[in-house]
């Protein structure tokens, strides 16, 4: 008998990255036409780093399936510290990516400052982002746990009720602006997007401590962990590196 798969997250993990990246593409076309089928828009936060950007080539070739690009707003999950033209900011990999192939009225897309004060990049972004949910969030993994820009060991992640926050990254850029857990885990569906070997350690932690939390144990420590959105538990998307070192990994 095969071994029931441990609870709290969905787990999809193709053989390689191009196969994960077009399985996420075909989910992240679902989930948009969702959300306009369902309320005539779709509030879409992208990730972050380096790992999303085949995923936003693969949609904006539209290998994914069509998108009504006119009915979605573009957000994101977090932001650096640094200038839109910064080879570090992510609104400019996503620009690069997606954004600037795609036909998304510049008004949906609402960037984070990163080149103003943070405190008042983050009250800005606040204010576009409103009060209604995502529908649709996108996640990376970082090798610490981290998500967005919410990394470990930051005191008050859970009990943070602002839907954006500025954070301190172990890493440089070290200024971040970021979606808080609490906006989070209001969206209706969270998708994680894990591949290469390098992430095959945290997320083995991050399916171990979600199992653990889903049966009713100890709270999760890391913030990917903590991620429960309102819709379901979160989708993660992984290549057989990724998924190596946990219950999911491809015999
Ligand atoms: C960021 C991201 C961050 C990222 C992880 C993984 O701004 O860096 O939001 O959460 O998703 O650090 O980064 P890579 O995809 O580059 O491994």
């Amino acid at each position: 008998m095969i071994a029931p798969l441990p609870p709290g997250l969905a787990v999809h993990v193709a053989a390689d990255e191009a196969a994960t990246v077009a399985a996420l593409a075909e989910r992240v076309v679902a989930e948009i036409a969702a959300a306009i089928g369902a309320r005539g828009r779709c509030r879409l936060a992208l990730a972050g780093g380096s790992t999303p950007r085949p995923l936003y080539d693969r949609l904006a070739a539209g290998l994914g399936g069509p998108v009504d690009w006119a009915a979605v707003e573009i957000f994101f999950g977090d932001e650096r510290c640094v200038p839109p033209e910064d080879p570090a900011s992510n609104y400019r990999m996503a620009r690069e990516a997606l954004l600037d192939r795609v036909a998304v009225p510049e008004a949906q897309i609402h960037r984070i400052e990163g080149e103003r004060p943070p405190e008042e990049a983050a009250a800005a972004y606040a204010g576009r982002l409103g009060l209604a949910p995502l529908d649709v969030v996108l996640l990376g993994l970082g090798e610490d746990g981290h998500t967005a820009s919410l990394f470990p060991g930051t005191p008050g992640l859970r009990q943070e009720t602002r839907p954006v926050v500025v954070t301190v990254s172990p890493a440089p850029p070290a200024a971040r602006i970021s979606l808080s857990l609490r906006a989070l885990c209001a969206a209706r569906c969270a998708l994680f997007l894990a591949t290469g070997a390098r992430k095959a350690a945290p997320f083995a932690r991050v399916a171990a401590e979600a199992a653990r939390e889903a049966a009713g144990g100890a709270p999760a420590d890391l913030p990917a962990a903590m991620v429960r959105p309102a819709g379901g538990a979160p989708g993660f998307y992984l290549d057989a590196a990724a998924a190596r070192e946990s219950p999911w990994r491809i015999p």
